[in-house]
């Protein structure tokens, strides 16, 4: 049963050290087949005289990527791997993790590519470690709707102290192999963690320590376990940012019983909290995620051997969306020439990216070295010429087709014909703006979202003669910038913009039937959203959109009235709320307003309630969704999902708009939006795609 052992852990003695070396995958994912050959592995070294000490690695790219997430299922947690008994002869991973700790002889663990989750905790039993420079160390279980399951809530804190831990544990982000030594999370840095004089050193130390076992360690904790409340206190703020706030509750009391109580009752409060995270709804919804994202990389048609390589790249546009598109290509190390019409754009623009990298800078999230190294990649221009022997160029220009249209007939009359051309619009069709190209096969969009060097989602637009090298590159190019990238089709909208209109349509409506700006946004954000949607329109300046309706001869009453009063948001201190700089406050005199608007439109004012605030808000956006599934311009639910959580603020452990309808169930769905079709009047309602038969 299962890959033979010695396949999976190659064992090598040399001068009384063994040698384990994980290869099992491409991550090294802590099976049932690894644990067991690992365990075995252990087992033999402990019982060869030969062997003095014991010394643990994984492949280039991965120490361990942690437990295996296929073996999640929250029907059936008693597979999970950590807290249960094993499966057949496999250790579950705590049994592993502890075999390690209580090790009789000197274990090192050497740490090349990844140690995630689980693969950090195996790490951590260890009685040191060494890491390799580009390393990078994390317990990322927050971001699947879970805590760390096989120790780490109580070793972390007592290897790097609670505030670092609860950092970690609780953003799910990883930290550099400098970070870690720094923090005390490793014993050394080395460019060849195996290498025996390492490894030598590594064995020094910990036959010269006091207590070999991490758990036994108590000086980093001892502080904040003389004081209970600490960990609590240290958690406060991380706490309430957290992207999941039911795993990171869970997680902060296990790190905390495992401090203020002991290691012990620690590791007990840990593998409940485990076990009833695995089996929540949450963590499910973004277990689907992780493996939509992935699935996503895959789109039918990509062929990733057609990419071209991306030597250096043209952005058009100084504007916001183009200067953000510049720093993150980049900050990938791309060389970028940013292409303006006007010198005092061009200037405004590259003033903006220098104050954007200062900010970073300040807040300790670039050193000041990588933001002039990524600075100095970003250059000026006037001219089109400038972009003539680049692989790439993206398009940031103002949303007008026929100002998008000139600027690709400039640029097809001056790249090479191998140069592919992309446009960030986020409405426009990218078959039109092609139009006027002579090679239309290299056309396609990339969606950013703003901030550009921030939001992770880039919708990858496949036009209709966009051919396979484009659409490889496009998603290439996506992907090592750190983004990730859904393809999509044509239409207007695409896939975010065009549910999120429907949002828009629907929340203005609700404001003409009764509700407030306060009581829309609330509802969103209780559901889980970071702001509502009046919020966001506030924030991003409504006369944009005012502007636009006026020119397409259509109206947003509420919206209109606003303008009309010179409210465009923020940006002129009001808007659907008024402002004190960015904090904003609900407003007698919009609310007057509603009143006013609701009166001359003819509607009976009523009061709405939140469940009904939420349905009208999701229900007609997942049927958009479900549309947009049927035409085919998102392939598969789960990239409308990604989609959303990615670009949009979706809750993650809400698992994205089309798999929350699964989770409310289809039937009730339909049921609803043909309820509110009839209630409105609204035919556009009424359940489309494969809701229309649930
Ligand atoms: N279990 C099972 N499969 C995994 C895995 C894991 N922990 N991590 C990655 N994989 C798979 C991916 O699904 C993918 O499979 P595919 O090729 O069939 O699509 C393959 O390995 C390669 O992964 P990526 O495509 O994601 O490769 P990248 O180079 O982009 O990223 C990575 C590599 C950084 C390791 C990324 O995969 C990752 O972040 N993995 C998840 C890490 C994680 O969350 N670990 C915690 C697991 S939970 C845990 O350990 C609980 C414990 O506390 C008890």
């Amino acid at each position: 049963m299962g890959e033979p052992a010695d396949r999976i852990v190659d064992v090598s003695v040399a001068d009384g050290v063994a040698r384990l070396t994980m290869r099992s995958g491409s991550v090294n994912a802590l099976g049932r087949d690894l644990r067991r050959a690992l365990a075995a592995a252990l087992d033999r070294a402990a019982a060869d005289p030969d062997v003095t000490a014991v010394l643990l690695l994984g492949q280039p790219r991965a120490f361990s990527a942690g437990a295996d997430i296929t073996e999640f299922k929250s029907t059936e947690p008693e597979v999970a791997g950590a807290g249960q008994p094993g499966q057949a002869d496999a250790p579950d991973l705590r049994a592993l993790v502890a075999q390690v700790e209580d090790f009789p002889k000197p274990v090192i663990a050497g740490i090349t590519g990844v140690a995630l989750g689980g693969g950090l905790e195996l790490a951590m039993a260890a009685h040191a470690r060494i890491a390799a420079p580009e390393a990078r160390l994390g317990l990322p279980e927050i971001t699947l709707g879970l805590i760390p399951g096989a120790g780490g809530t109580v070793r972390l804190p007592r290897l790097v102290g609670p505030h670092r831990a609860l950092s970690m544990i609780l953003t799910g982000k990883d930290v550099t192999a400098a970070d870690a030594l720094r923090d005390g999370l490793v014993d050394a840095v080395a460019e060849d963690p195996g290498a025996p004089r390492a490894v030598t050193d590594a064995i020094a130390r910990v036959n010269a320590l006091p207590a070999r076992r991490t758990r036994d360690r108590e000086d980093r904790i001892a502080e904040a376990a003389a004081a209970p409340g600490t960990v609590e206190r240290l958690a406060g703020a991380a706490l309430g940012k957290a992207k999941d706030p039911f795993a990171a509750r869970a997680a902060v009391d296990a790190v905390a019983a495992g401090i203020e109580e002991s290691f012990d009752r620690g590791l007990e409060v840990e593998r409940e909290k485990f076990q009833e995270r695995l089996a929540s709804e949450e963590s499910a919804a973004q277990r689907h995620l992780f493996a939509a994202e992935r699935a996503a990389r895959r789109p039918a048609g990509l062929d990733p051997e057609a990419a071209r390589p991306v030597r250096r790249a043209g952005v058009v546009g100084a504007g916001t969306m183009g200067g953000g598109i510049a720093m993150a290509l980049a900050s990938a190390g791309i060389p970028v020439t940013v292409v303006e019409a006007e010198r005092s754009a061009l200037d405004r623009g590259l003033v903006q990216v220098d104050k954007n990298l200062a900010v970073s800078v300040s807040r300790g999230s670039r050193s000041e070295g990588d933001a002039a190294a990524l600075r100095s990649l970003i250059t000026g221009s006037l001219d089109y010429g400038d972009v003539a022997d680049v692989d790439l160029v993206i398009e940031a220009a103002y949303e007008d087709l026929g100002v998008k249209q000139g600027i690709f007939a400039a640029l097809d009359a001056v790249v090479p014909p191998d140069c592919i051309l992309a446009s960030n619009t986020s409405y426009l069709s990218i078959d039109v703006i092609a139009a006027g190209t002579r090679l239309r096969s290299r056309v396609l969009g990339l969606h950013f979202f703003s901030p550009a060097n921030v939001m992770p989602l880039v919708e990858v637009v496949r036009g209709a003669a966009t051919d396979a090298a484009a659409l490889a590159t496009g998603v290439a190019t996506a992907r090592r910038i750190g983004k990730t990238p859904v393809v999509v089709g044509v239409c207007h909208g695409f896939v975010g913009n065009r549910m999120l209109e429907v949002r828009s349509a629907q929340a203005e409506q609700l404001l003409l039937e009764g509700a407030l700006p306060g009581q829309v946004d609330r509802v969103l954000k209780d559901f889980g959203f970071r702001m509502g949607p009046f919020e966001m329109g506030d924030m991003a300046g409504l006369d944009i959109g005012w502007r636009n309706r006026k020119a397409e001869g259509t109206t947003a009453p509420v919206s209109d009235a606003l303008c009309e009063a010179g409210r465009f948001g923020q940006k002129t201190g009001a808007g659907y709320y008024a402002y004190d700089g960015r904090e904003g406050r609900e407003d007698p005199e919009v609310e007057r307003l509603i009143v006013e608007v609701s009166h001359t439109q003819g509607v009976t004012r009523r009061d709405l309630s939140d469940a009904e605030i939420l349905e009208r808000l999701l229900f007609p956006m997942i049927n958009e969704g479900a549309r947009i599934l049927a035409e085919g311009i998102a392939e598969r639910a789960g990239d409308i999902d990604v989609i959303w959580v990615k670009g949009y603020n979706w809750p993650a452990y809400r698992g994205g708009p089309l798999w929350y309808a699964g989770h409310v169930g289809h039937g009730y769905v339909a049921e609803r939006l043909r309820h509110y079709a009839e209630q409105t009047g609204d035919a556009t309602l009424l359940p489309a795609g494969f809701l229309a038969g649930a």
